[in-house]
């Protein structure tokens, strides 16, 4: 049997997701096991279409293909992404059409289920088998029970393949309407109220919807707000994945290109940033991808706190739920606020001016109030991941966010809530007391939820 595992790490074999690959091959001697490194030499890839028909054939000889990468910003990075992109430009989905998939990462766990989700409806799109998916935390290799787990996975895979076991298909086709938008007039021009608005594209095309979707928003504002374009901007590379920024967010690339000037100047210093994008498979372009791994320049610092941000998206994403997840990930983890996600979906083209004007005159209404939507689940959850690593783990190489979670108070440990300690410490021996326990049960625990909060309210009412 012959396994090909397509290596979406920006570090190839020198990264932590192959040390991993290195244990399966010693565990699974007898299977032939073949890496091939995509996302560090996604360039060649892309411009030498003879090492791309390479990798097609090998993928076509292939029993099985192993998907393993690094989570980069709650997907794959960019150049896996680039190499996705890829396989469907040039049409190579016959290679890998009816072949069995699994998937494996390794990460933090910060949002890994959303790239795991992204893979696997890849793989649908592909017409694959898809088997499983197994997401290691970088450190699990260290526990026996952990490879283990990897081992039963991995010859789960092989088990599967050698049964010809059916799967099912998790993410049905994305159903693509080609719907031509056709802007109507503004029927009143907002005031921008001093707020600093950008709109940043991957590539601005005047004449697609894409494009008229951001030419209506730009025109919903009395002064027009700035239009950027990620093509237009000299980024030399995707990001390495090297983390000398972890000291001092300082980038390897700084100096070398334009990227951080561009994102400080049209995101750090904007009081609402607009993010327009097609899609593309499963997620934006490649292009958006490169931006967000390029921004971990400010390693785990929110980068848009603070913010309010819009989407202009340009494709099916009421079908693409996971892709939603991610846009919506962004202002709840950040502590910004979503201002809307306006889509070119809508039959009628009144319907997409009325959500774009409205997108507008929310962000600005919502800037200028300074409201934030509360963070649900997975903002908070985000927040506690980062919160807890940064504390140890990875504390030394991530300096700069030590420094920043403590000067921001986000070193917010329940325990350290001393006056809630003591109380748990008295109240706690004294509900063991049957009779105490009984009463309190009974009679005063619902009482009790609502006390605090009737004492407040009676205090305003006076
Ligand atoms: C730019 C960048 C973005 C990352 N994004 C995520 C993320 O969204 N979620 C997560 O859990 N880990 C994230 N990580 C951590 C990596 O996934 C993790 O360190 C992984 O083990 C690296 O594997 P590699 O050495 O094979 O590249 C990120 C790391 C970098 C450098």
């Amino acid at each position: 049997m012959t396994i090909v595992v397509l290596n979406g790490s920006p570090k190839g074999n020198a990264g932590v997701t192959m040390q991993y690959m290195h244990y399966v091959r010693l565990k699974f001697k007898n299977t032939a096991i073949e890496v091939i490194p995509v996302a560090d030499r996604i360039q060649s890839i892309e411009k030498n279409e003879k090492a791309f028909d390479e990798i097609i054939d090998k993928v076509r000889q292939a029993d099985g293909i192993f998907w393993i990468f690094p989570l980069y910003h709650l997907l794959v990075h960019s150049g896996y992404k680039r190499f996705i992109e890829l396989i469907f430009e040039r049409k190579a989905g016959f290679a890998f059409r009816d072949k069995y998939a699994a998937s494996f990462s390794t990460s933090i766990k910060f949002s890994d289920h959303t790239a795991h989700n992204y893979i696997e409806a890849i793989c649908n799109d592909l017409i694959m088998h898809f088997v499983g998916s197994f997401s290691a935390q970088m450190d699990d290799f260290f526990f026996p029970a952990e490879r283990k787990r990897l081992e039963l996975f991995f010859g789960d895979f092989l088990q599967a393949i050698a049964d010809k076991r059916p799967t099912v298909v998790r993410f049905p086709p994305l159903k693509t309407a080609t719907r031509i938008y056709t802007r109507g007039k503004n029927k009143e021009k907002i005031s921008a109220m001093g707020k600093r608005i950008t709109v940043i594209v991957d590539g601005y095309e005047p004449d697609s919807n894409l494009g008229k979707m951001i030419d209506h928003f730009l025109d919903c504002f009395t002064e027009k707000p700035a239009l950027v374009s990620l093509s237009e901007i000299k980024i030399a590379g995707g990001c390495k994945g090297c983390v000398k920024c972890g000291f001092d967010n300082i980038c390897v690339f700084d100096g070398a290109d334009d990227f951080r000037p561009f994102f400080e100047e049209n995101v750090t210093k904007a009081d609402i940033v607009i993010i327009a994008g097609e899609m593309k498979d499963r997620y934006l372009s490649w292009q958006w991808k490169r931006f967000f791994d390029r921004s971990f320049f400010k390693t785990h610092q929110p980068n848009f706190f603070g913010k309010q941000l819009g989407f202009l998206v340009s494709g099916p994403l009421s079908q693409e739920a996971n892709l939603r997840q991610i846009l919506e990930f962004y202002p709840d983890f950040s502590q910004a606020n979503l201002a809307g996600i306006v889509t070119d979906e809508p039959e009628d083209s009144a319907d997409i001016d009325s959500a774009i004007a409205v997108m507008a005159d929310k962000a600005v209404r919502y800037a200028e109030s300074g409201y934030f939507k509360p963070s649900t689940f997975p903002g908070i959850s985000g927040r506690m991941n980062f919160r807890d690593s940064m504390y140890v783990d990875l504390k030394l190489i991530f300096q700069a966010d030590y420094n920043y979670y403590k000067k921001h108070g986000w070193f917010d440990f329940p325990q350290k809530k001393i006056g809630m300690r003591i109380l748990n410490a008295v109240l706690w021996p004294l509900l063991q007391i049957p009779f105490i326990r009984k009463d309190f049960r009974n009679n005063r625990m619902s009482k009790g939820m609502t006390m605090r909060y009737q004492q407040v309210l009676k205090a305003m009412a006076k």
